[in-house]
């Protein structure tokens, strides 16, 4: 039996077998922002990845060169590109997606937080959630845009004033704080970072993300409580330690767009009702909401119909649970800017 083909195995174009595979699971895809640093990666990813058939591309200048030149690649998905001088683009972009993403935004310079980002990205994407409300109310919605902790708030709000708010299939993404403390904790363990897996909570911006670091069974005997709390450190600031070797370039974009890809294929997998598809992901949640904290990153199990399953977080130090209380301050806050910039 042929084995089902997987992102990777879409590289290897010299067997006759990857032209000849059948897609698995035919699913459409927007990029919205599809031209920028993450977008364009982010594109070629999807591109790839043989669940996808149809690939939309939007940007407001140049998606139509992207998506031309993504087009020759000999894989199992048209791809079109829509920019705001064609009539309608945002419509014919969005009908019938299964699965949209947003990484259209401004992103971070040196000194700046995410929060920084707000009054120009705000905007875009409360836009850009209206169209998604209008023409695609069926899609998993996932949100890469920043501030993540008020934008998903933004993208619920808009949808929730035109009545097609559906909580399961909306997502921040937060999937690179996951690879990121899977990466450096490997690092300082000397294991493989693939068969790394930390369990982060919170939300996506400094203290709001929170390693639960207690939870690592075999962390070695040698490491100090110094040792612990830089990795911590460098899990909630790897944005701004790439923000700082771009020097004003720009912020993460190839392993955003790693995440990203990785995220919307564990969607793709949810959809097509795979067994235990369970991601960390920024969504309308239970845990905290009795406080006024209506979203919260945490592990979820993605199915046919979007989040299937909200996990808890589980056991934390008390260190742990020091943190979180800080990370609720900040998310509510987060959370409550978002919600009042649509009403
Ligand atoms: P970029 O400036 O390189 O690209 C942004 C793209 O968005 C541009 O091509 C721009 O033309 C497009 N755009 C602007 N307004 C638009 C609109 N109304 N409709 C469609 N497209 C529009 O920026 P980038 O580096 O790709 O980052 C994009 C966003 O992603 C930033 O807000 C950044 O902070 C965020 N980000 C999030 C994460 C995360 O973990 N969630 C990681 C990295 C970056
Ligand atoms: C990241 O975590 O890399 C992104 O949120 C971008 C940023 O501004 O740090």
């Amino acid at each position: 039996t042929q084995s089902k083909p997987t992102m990777l195995s879409a590289l290897r174009l010299t067997s006759k077998r990857s032209f000849s595979v059948a897609a698995v699971n035919p699913y459409k895809v927007a990029v919205l922002g599809a031209a920028g640093g993450i977008g364009q990666p982010l594109s070629l990813l999807l591109k790839l990845n043989h669940k996808v058939t149809d690939l939309r591309l939007y940007d407001i200048k140049n998606a139509k060169g992207v998506a031309t030149d993504l087009s020759h690649i000999p894989t199992n998905s048209t791809v079109k590109g829509y920019t705001p001088d064609q009539p309608d683009a945002l419509r014919d972009a969005l009908k019938d997606t299964d699965v949209v993403l947003i990484p259209a935004g401004v992103p971070r310079k040196p000194g700046m937080t995410r929060d920084d980002l707000f009054n120009i990205n705000a905007g875009i994407v409360s836009g850009l959630a209206q169209n998604i409300g209008e023409f695609a109310p069926q899609a998993a919605i996932c949100v890469i845009s920043n501030p993540v902790n008020s934008t998903v708030p933004i993208v619920a709000q808009e949808l929730k004033k035109l009545g097609c708010y559906n909580p399961k299939k909306l997502f921040g993404v937060t999937t690179l704080d996951s690879i990121r403390a899977s990466r450096f904790i490997s690092e300082i363990k000397e294991t493989d970072p693939t068969k790394e897996a930390v369990n982060v909570i919170g939300g996506h911006s400094g203290i709001t993300i929170i390693p639960i670091l207690s939870q690592q069974k075999e962390m070695p005997k040698t490491i100090t409580k110094e040792q612990k709390d830089a990795l911590i450190h460098r899990i909630q600031f790897g944005g701004d330690e790439v923000v700082k070797a771009k020097d004003g370039a720009g912020s993460a974009t190839l392993s955003m767009a790693f995440a990203g890809a990785k995220f919307a294929d564990a969607v793709m997998s949810g959809l097509n009702n795979e067994k235990d598809v369970i991601v960390s992901s920024f969504v309308d949640s239970p845990i905290f909401k009795d406080q006024g904290i209506d979203f919260f990153a945490s592990k979820i199990t993605l199915g046919p119909q979007g989040v299937q399953k909200i996990h808890e977080y589980g056991q934390l130090s008390p260190e742990e649970n020091e943190m979180l209380e800080k990370c609720k301050e900040t998310l509510k806050k987060n959370i409550e800017k978002g919600v009042n910039f649509v009403k």
